[in-house]
């Protein structure tokens, strides 16, 4: 009687709930890593390749900064666009780096890290119904971003093509509804990238179909084996399609800062800071300060973690190779998106018995997309002495299968 009773309870609560809740909301559906790693908390000695950030600590310079700042007695708000001393470091950063012309006054916008980037770029552009083309695999937050702005995402499957996307791929999905593409290298989680000559086929097809380029280029500094090239540097047709974000989380080792940036066609960024202030209004002032030091003075670190990762970069492909497990060549990032199907595993499967057993968190791929139930991502944002400890447990995983 007494459970009867809960159970009615807790169906009308439920009932309450979808009321209140908008339906846009109801439809997303939960983050594949978060439910996951709600798993793994509270578990002892498990070796985590799970996460998507920095096992480094920002750069101490940058955390100085940052303190002084709080000392000055720096606490307020900022322009919403962002401190201008930032946005004429970063349009200085990106003139020197790469080439590229971006005026502080109006194409640069400061933004709380690539994930407020990603929303204003979203909700700026799309009206209800316009389809957003995806590459999948693709970061977990893509999708909900483009349809909580009223959007429709349109995956493309890349695993058949070494998880790139093909110029005539992207060709056979456009149609009058599509608006853009939202595309990432490189990438989370595959860590593939693109050449140059891979990229201008791409922008072969988005000129035929008129397409803009929302390009989320936030591991740019984590780039191994050829140099980056940014999407809006493919020519002056193209730059004004783009959406170019990035940020100072991943190669300035800085997540909890919380900092980014948008660059676009002043008419775009425009847009975008008209959401900006009256959602964030602006990112936090100690942020942009930490942001301007390591603009100034971070490039060496940024190099030292870069060879760090590098180097782990190839000591887990090497591993991977002995182990048996099928992996891409990743060319940048910090993530490998090896296949497990040679286990008989599905990749929960894999992931659910690997954390059981041996006490390792690696990430299902089907967090990435619904067709990567083969795959898991390992990120090796970890110490070498973690990842050799890891790949013994994995190993002896596998050969206990
Ligand atoms: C591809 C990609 N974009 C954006 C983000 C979020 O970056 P930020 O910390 O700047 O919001 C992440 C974080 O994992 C990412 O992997």
């Amino acid at each position: 009687m007494l459970f009867r009773i809960k159970h009615d309870i807790v169906q009308i609560r439920e009932e309450a709930m979808r009321n209140i809740i908008s339906n846009k909301v109801q439809d997303l559906a939960p983050s594949g890593i978060r439910k996951f790693f709600d798993l793994v908390l509270g578990m002892e000695d498990v070796i985590s390749l799970g996460v998507g950030e920095p096992d480094f600590v920002t750069p101490w310079k940058i955390r100085e900064s940052a303190i002084y700042s709080l000392e000055q007695g720096y606490t307020s708000y900022t322009s919403n666009k962002g401190l201008y001393k930032l946005r004429l470091y970063i349009g200085r950063h990106l003139k020197r780096k790469y080439g590229l012309d971006y005026d502080p006054d109006n194409e640069i916008l400061i933004t709380v890290g690539v994930s407020e980037g990603l929303d204003l770029a979203a909700r700026s552009i799309i009206n209800p119904g316009d389809e957003i083309i995806i590459p999948q695999p693709s970061y977990v937050s893509y999708g909900p971003v483009v349809s909580l702005a009223g959007g429709i995402p349109i995956y493309i499957d890349t695993k058949k093509s070494g998880f790139k996307l093909r110029p005539a791929d992207l060709d056979k999905k456009c149609n009058k509804k599509t608006k853009g593409i939202l595309i990432n290298y490189p990438s989370n989680p595959t860590g593939i990238s693109y050449t140059k000559k891979e990229l201008k086929g791409l922008s072969e097809v988005i000129l035929k179909h008129n397409l803009l380029v929302i390009c989320d280029e936030v591991y740019d500094d984590l780039t191994y084996d050829f140099r980056h090239t940014p999407f809006a540097t493919l020519g002056q047709n193209i730059k004004e399609r783009v959406i170019y974000l990035n940020g100072f989380s991943k190669g300035y080792a800085m997540t909890g800062f919380r900092v980014g940036f948008v660059c676009g066609q002043k008419e775009v960024v425009s847009a975008m800071t008209k959401i900006h202030q009256y959602t964030m209004l602006c990112a936090p002032i100690t942020s942009q300060m930490a942001a301007c030091e390591a603009l100034h003075s971070g490039a060496k670190s940024v190099e030292e973690m870069k060879k760090e990762y590098h180097r782990r970069r190839d000591y887990v492909l090497e591993r991977l190779g002995e182990i048996g497990l099928d992996c891409i060549k990743p060319q940048g990032a910090f993530y490998v998106f090896p296949c497990v199907k040679k286990t008989g595993l599905s990749s929960i499967e894999f992931a659910n018995k690997l954390l059981k057993k041996k006490k390792v968190a690696v990430v299902p791929g089907t967090a990435f997309g619904e067709n990567y139930g083969d795959f898991i991502r390992i990120s090796y944002a970890s110490s070498l002495g973690h990842l050799k400890q890891a790949f013994e447990r994995i190993e002896s995983f596998i050969k206990s299968k």
